[in-house]
């Protein structure tokens, strides 16, 4: 941060899209605090962060070491159509946010507010409910990828809704565009790579039901068996960052 004072720093701290991992808080409070005394404003994107599998104790939110402005949403444990987020930040900002986006769309339709309000009275069982299936995609997915494709590795994820799986030899993306052509659609690593690395990686979501699981992993698996890699992959020059 020192070297490069960027304008703002925008991080996905708890089941990051696309890798899945967790900021451990001694990383994330050295952030926090690196961030206050260059006066780079912190973005925290909680998005993702009650999709913890199991349920007890997590670590604290970055806003827990100092000025950030966290954001967060229903779409990832309600529906994506669910067009309700909020932003938690220092008061004046949140009054300037809010008074652009008064200008900007006149305000957020009430019926999804009233539905919002009414689901989030009673919170508990919903995200119970959505961290049970995520947690079941995920076991069914990794499952099904060490049955049938032994070779490709990733690390169990402990919530979110991805893996990240590493090829053993090849390359995500001309890979992701044979998988194509069997009928799946999977993000290759190096469109998520702002540094044009993560060349051997996918990212795979488990949301489908377990069915459409299955039936995915069987056609990486036909696809895999086709697949002929080119030449070792290069590191990319800076490539769009996919959410
Ligand atoms: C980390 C993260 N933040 C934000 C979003 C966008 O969420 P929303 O549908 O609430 O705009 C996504 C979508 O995948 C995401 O993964």
């Amino acid at each position: 941060m020192e070297r490069h004072r960027p304008a703002l720093a925008y991080v996905v701290p708890r089941f990051q899209n696309p890798t899945g991992t967790v900021l451990p808080p001694l990383a994330g409070r050295r952030l926090v605090e690196a961030a206050n005394a260059l006066g780079v404003p912190l973005v925290d994107d909680e998005v993702l962060a009650d999709l913890a599998f199991a349920p007890g104790p997590r670590e604290p939110s970055l806003s827990a070491y100092g000025e950030v402005i966290a954001v967060g949403s229903l779409s990832k444990v309600v529906w994506g159509g669910l067009r309700i987020g909020w932003v938690r930040g220092p008061a004046p900002l949140v009054a300037r946010l809010a008074r652009l986006k008064a200008l900007h769309d006149l305000g957020s339709d009430l019926p999804s507010q009233l539905v919002a309000t009414r689901l989030l009275d009673d919170f508990a069982p919903v995200l119970a409910s959505r961290t049970a299936a995520v947690r079941a995609g995920h076991d069914h997915l990794r499952a099904e990828l060490a049955r049938l494709l032994p070779a490709w590795s990733c690390a169990p994820a402990t919530g979110g809704q991805t893996l990240w799986v590493r090829l053993p030899h090849g390359d995500g993306v001309s890979f992701a565009q044979l998988a194509l052509r069997h009928g799946v659609a999977v993000l290759p690593g190096a469109t998520t790579d702002a540094l044009g690395g993560s060349l051997r990686h996918l990212r795979l979501h488990f949301l489908a039901p377990t069915e459409v699981l299955t039936e995915a992993v069987r056609r990486l698996a036909a696809a895999w068996a086709e697949y002929t890699p080119g030449p070792e992959p290069e590191r990319a020059s800076l490539h769009a960052i996919v959410v």
